[in-house]
């Protein structure tokens, strides 16, 4: 009974609706989205999650400068080049790498982006206006996982969602949109006491908590949809924070790792990117 929510797929035909709408852009009023990436330091998987955000607003017909500094830069400069890049009408959005190195402030780093230049939605102004139900611009994790949650055609309304994690970037906004939608949302974390039963309960899982493998088929409501969201490498392999195999048999719904939410992130960042340009544009 149980299908998978293939992400890749996904994000191709966001990312191909992207590049339609940047292509109208070009053709209309000359111009097309411009987003910076800066990152500080030389942190592997973040080279590598920068780079794959400047090669996919490539293909999408925009413009990408990715800024990498050296992890001795000071926050002083990097607050400096932030507020350059707020000011320069040809830059529509700007992206700080998480982590960034332990001296500097990375909320400081944050509220120094130009609220609508803030691709991520990370800026306490978006968080803000997510939690009150303004419009604004959503972080991207969260943004894909609602993507692909409205994609099975299941009403969220009145269902039970597990959020498994806290985090600022994944765990609290994504509690935020369900419940938005209407979900009853339960947020479990490092400290929650017997989790099984909490996940047995759900209708919707979303785990999100960095542990490879934590949320077995055991766990699982049959019938329930099963976002993962976790990214673990154990032995070289690259594994979610469910137990795929097994859980697939349980769940109606299920995404995988990898191929699953990673590929949402940046086709969600993509679409924030032409929405931010949008917004600048009608100043
Ligand atoms: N590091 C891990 N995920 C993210 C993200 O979505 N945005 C930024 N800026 N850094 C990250």
């Amino acid at each position: 009974m149980n299908q998978i929510i293939n992400g890749k797929t996904l994000a191709k035909s966001i990312r191909e609706e992207v590049k339609k709408r940047v292509d109208v852009l070009k053709e209309q009023i000359g111009k097309v989205p411009h987003l910076v990436v800066i990152l500080v330091g030389e942190d592997p998987a973040s080279q590598s999650y920068v780079k794959a955000k400047e090669r996919a607003c490539l293909t999408a017909g925009m413009k990408s400068t990715l800024l990498q500094k050296d992890d001795t830069m000071t926050e002083e400069d990097l607050l400096n080049l932030i507020k350059q890049l707020n000011d320069d009408v040809d830059v529509h959005g700007i992206l700080v790498q998480l982590p960034l190195p332990n001296h500097m402030d990375a909320n400081l780093v944050i509220n120094t982006i130009r609220k609508d230049k803030d691709v991520d939605g990370f800026h306490p102004l978006n968080i803000a206006a997510l939690h009150i139900g303004e419009p604004g611009i959503l972080p991207a994790t969260p943004k894909g996982i609602m993507t692909m949650l409205h994609s099975t055609g299941i009403p969220l309304k009145g269902k039970n969602a597990l959020v498994i994690g806290r985090s600022n970037i994944v765990g609290k906004p994504v509690a935020a949109l369900l419940l938005k939608e209407h979900a009853t949302v339960t947020i479990a974390h490092s400290r929650t006491v017997d989790l099984k039963s909490l996940c047995l309960q759900a209708d919707i899982v979303v785990a999100a908590v960095g542990r490879a493998h934590m949320v077995t088929a055991d766990m699982i409501k049959p019938g329930a949809v099963v976002i993962d969201v976790g990214v673990n490498r154990v032995n070289g392999k690259l594994v979610g924070d469910v137990d795929f195999d097994a859980a697939k048999d349980v769940a109606s719904y299920i995404t995988p790792v990898p191929g699953g939410v990673g590929p949402m992130t940046i086709a969600s960042l993509l679409q924030n990117t032409v929405e931010c340009f949008l917004s600048l544009e009608k100043k």
